[in-house]
């Protein structure tokens, strides 16, 4: 077989067969087919697409690529949460612990951030001496001991997306729908748990910018794992604007606790038990969504969550008295509060751009070799559809560097204000 005619055949939008699609994820893993070769392929799927089966063979072919985790030694349905990406994006902090005090077995792989997205990993690095790289034994062990762990992603999970995901990164082919769909599918198949919640993001801050495209991703993703016999859902949830109020590292760790605490942003709260009741009712721990939620209600305003939280940063060496001192994690230099320059309401907080100022500020990488800065970020004081009067309070700023012209502009450009609007719908489908 010939790498050149395989990429013909999808440039003329034509459907690859089973062998071609293993030729290309085997030659591309181990190094025969060039980057060269791949990027013109990556390409002509951008434009052409494929069909539900070339996508499920491509993520099949990908999970198996590597090491395929086995956690049949863990008691218990294992459910997995993936998002696709979010700004400000605080659940997995607070669902971890949160479903995992009810029972339910939560043996996370997490990522670190990208571009503008911020990572579950980078974030929990905020918590001195928290260990994210554990070996896979200990991993499987604080699962059934304590019902949670999070780690990294293992070296070798999904080897064949780890070099194509680099590869998409800097030849303008990631946002395309059987990319994706493959790219995520592979490495929750290759984690090896047993039902997999998704929620897929949509809006300005989304790699899905409207509806309809979120609405297909959601749609092949939950196919897919389904023919890879692990239960699979989607919750097609809002990122027009950012998730809670802080965007950063330590501040998302405190803003995590603060929910934990039954006192977080409302949005991040009810996206916490949107998704948990799915996960609870798929390891069958409660008949229905309503009971679902209520036994996580009850964790959460008991206090169990709270303490689940604690147990697991203490489990991977970190400091669990940051949960009632916050300011162990160390505090930025310079902290600004940003006043609204006229009154009205929130329009819009546009996503996308928050997180570039965070990441300016050194919350996230510019380039894969920066140092991430876990004191800085960015709070809002007020979400879309809130009522704000001259001078109040709209965003502080938490910085290391005393001149913050450039992000204190990003930020006043991308909060509108305006008219009276509507809050946004957070749930948008639930995809079974
Ligand atoms: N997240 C992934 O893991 N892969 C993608 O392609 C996009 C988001
Ligand atoms: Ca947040």
């Amino acid at each position: 077989m010939r790498m050149v005619d395989v990429i013909e055949k999808k440039r003329n939008g034509k459907s690859l067969t089973t062998e071609e699609i293993e030729f290309l994820v085997k030659g591309y893993t181990n190094g025969d087919i060039p980057d060269y070769q791949m990027s013109a392929l990556l390409m002509a799927i951008f434009y052409q697409d494929m069909t539900d089966t070339e996508i499920t063979n491509l993520t099949l072919n990908m999970a198996n690529s590597g090491d395929v985790i086995d956690l049949a030694s863990i008691t218990g349905i294992k459910v997995d949460k993936h998002s696709t990406g979010g700004v400000g994006d605080t659940t997995t902090l607070v669902l971890a612990p949160l479903v995992a005090s009810v029972g339910v077995p939560v043996a996370k792989m997490s990522g670190r951030g990208l571009g503008h997205t911020g990572g579950t990993i980078d974030k929990l690095e905020a918590i001195p001496g928290f260990q994210v790289e554990i070996p896979n034994e200990q991993f499987i062990r604080l699962v059934n001991e304590s019902q949670v762990a999070v780690t990294g992603q293992s070296g070798n999970l999904a080897p064949a997306d780890k070099k194509l995901y680099a590869l998409r990164d800097v030849t303008a082919t990631v946002d395309s729908i059987p990319l994706i769909a493959s790219s995520i599918m592979s490495k929750k198949i290759a984690a090896g748990a047993d039902a997999i919640v998704l929620d897929v993001t949509t809006g300005d801050g989304a790699f899905m910018k409207n509806i309809e495209d979120a609405t297909r991703l959601a749609e092949t993703m939950v196919r897919i794992g389904k023919l890879a016999g692990r239960q699979t859902m989607a919750v097609i949830s809002d990122m027009s604007q950012p998730l809670g109020e802080a965007i950063g590292n330590s501040i998302e760790i405190e803003e995590a606790i603060n929910t934990l605490k039954g006192q977080g942003p409302k949005d991040l709260e009810e996206m916490v038990f949107v998704l948990g009741s799915q996960m609870v009712v798929l390891a069958k721990k409660a008949e229905t969504l309503e009971e679902a939620r209520q036994l996580l209600e009850e964790a959460l305003h008991s206090g169990k969550a709270l303490a689940k939280f604690k147990e697991m940063i203490e489990n991977q060496g970190g400091d669990p008295s940051v949960v009632d001192q916050p300011e162990k994690m160390g505090t930025a230099k310079y902290v600004t509060v940003l006043p609204a320059k006229e009154s009205g309401y929130i329009r819009n907080i546009h996503a996308e751009n928050v997180g570039i100022a965070a990441m300016l500020l050194g919350a996230g990488r510019k380039t894969k070799e920066d140092v991430i800065d876990y004191t800085v970020g960015v709070k809002l004081h007020k979400k879309v559809g809130m009522a704000v009067e001259q001078g109040e309070p709209l965003v502080t700023v938490y910085a290391n560097t005393e001149d913050i012209t450039e992000v204190e502009q990003l930020l006043y450009n991308n909060i509108e204000i305006g008219e009276e609007v509507a809050e946004p719908v957070l749930v948008r489908k639930i995809i079974t």
